[in-house]
């Protein structure tokens, strides 16, 4: 049989460290279900102090599974606003109805029931199932691989599902009885003290005396990751086309890269100013006058978008909808208060 990855008496130094060395965060006050779950998908690809003033409002307007599964669609994605990735939201809320309908509005205290709710994977399960209701199941996210791999000496690749499987099964044979504490002291030393980049600080490491990559010094080549395939870089024309206080925005399509969120008209390529008019009017908008604005950049996880601008004047509209481009026209103080516009376009949202 193969070794343990922790001893018991690992796991007892781990857990006597976090309890002494914990950050103190919002989602550590509390061990409702709902609560933990929101934070763990605002965790997500997201930084802990970016998740708390986003975790406090939230649940100011949404305390309970209910209230979050009869929101209106325009007020979660508001609330979400900046996040990023905002499938997350959408997820979240297909899970809590579902959590209404089947299970009365209550969490399913079980790793299987939640680990079947929408937008909620391996990891974020073992956190919920572990953390929520002391449930002995492992939760394995890029902090925990990081620390996995280093105690081993690991040289697998963690992008690959495979490693993942492995470091899960072999960490499920070890979780204590405080299942919530030791997730949550994994995530923790991964975020604090076992972190990227070569700037690991094993000496105040409670695991350095059996991490194999301190002993080794092999904490710069360890995680190992494949080379991610580089970012397309895609040439963006932005457009505050605007008529007095109110600006045009446009829904995204349903599926695909900020999928049904209103933006800021944009084209693809950079347009130069003589070639503008023609596309103004082509949107069923005369333009007055043309003023070029900053360049912006704004990177997503697969794409970036190099961004030119132009604040375009239109001749007044006596109507907000603009039917054939499918442009609607917003007061500014109306945009600001009820519209989620992605964090792309904050270098030009500030103009309005
Ligand atoms: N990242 C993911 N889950 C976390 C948690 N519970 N606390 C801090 N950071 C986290
Ligand atoms: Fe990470 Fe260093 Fe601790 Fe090993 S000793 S777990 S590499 S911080």
């Amino acid at each position: 049989m193969m070794k343990k990855i922790l001893t018991p008496q690992a796991v007892e130094t781990l857990l006597g460290w976090y309890r002494a060395n914990r950050r103190d965060l919002p989602w550590r006050h509390t061990s409702d279900p709902y609560h933990i779950w929101l934070s763990e998908i605002m965790l997500q690809q997201t930084r802990v102090e970016a998740v708390k003033p986003y975790y406090a409002r939230f649940l100011e307007t949404c305390p309970t599974v209910e209230s979050l599964a009869a929101l209106p669609e325009e007020k979660l994605l508001k609330l979400w606003e900046g996040l990023g990735y905002y499938s997350r939201a959408r997820n979240l809320q297909k899970a809590a109805r579902t959590v209404v309908e089947q299970y009365g509005g209550k969490m399913p205290a079980s790793f299987e029931e939640l680990r079947r709710l929408c937008g909620i994977g391996d990891y974020t399960a073992g956190a919920i199932a572990s953390i929520a209701f002391g449930i002995r199941v492992p939760a394995v996210d890029g902090n925990v691989l990081r620390v996995l791999a280093r105690l081993q000496g690991s040289h697998d690749d963690i992008t690959q599902q495979a490693t993942k499987n492995a470091w899960r099964e072999a960490l499920a044979e070890v979780v204590p009885e405080a299942a919530g504490d030791f997730t949550q002291s994994l995530i923790e030393l991964g975020a604090t003290v076992c972190v990227p980049n070569g700037e690991a600080k094993c000496a105040v490491c409670p695991l350095a005396s059996v991490c194999a990559a301190a002993k080794e010094h092999l904490t710069d080549e360890i995680p190992v990751r494949a080379s991610k395939k580089p970012r397309r870089i895609e040439q963006r024309t932005v457009l505050l086309i605007r008529d007095g206080d109110r600006t045009a925005l446009r829904k995204r399509p349903p599926t695909g890269l900020l999928a049904g969120l209103f933006e800021l008209p944009n084209v693809l390529g950079h347009l130069d100013e003589d070639a503008l008019p023609a596309y103004i009017r082509s949107i069923g908008f005369e333009p007055l006058k043309i003023e070029r604005l900053d360049d912006a950049k704004h990177i997503f996880s697969h794409i970036e978008w190099h961004m030119i601008a132009y604040d375009v004047r239109i001749t007044p509209e006596f109507d907000g909808f603009h039917g054939t481009s499918g442009m609607l026209l917003v007061q500014n103080d109306d945009l600001h208060a009820n519209y989620a516009i992605p964090s792309a376009f904050a270098a030009y949202k500030k103009y309005l």
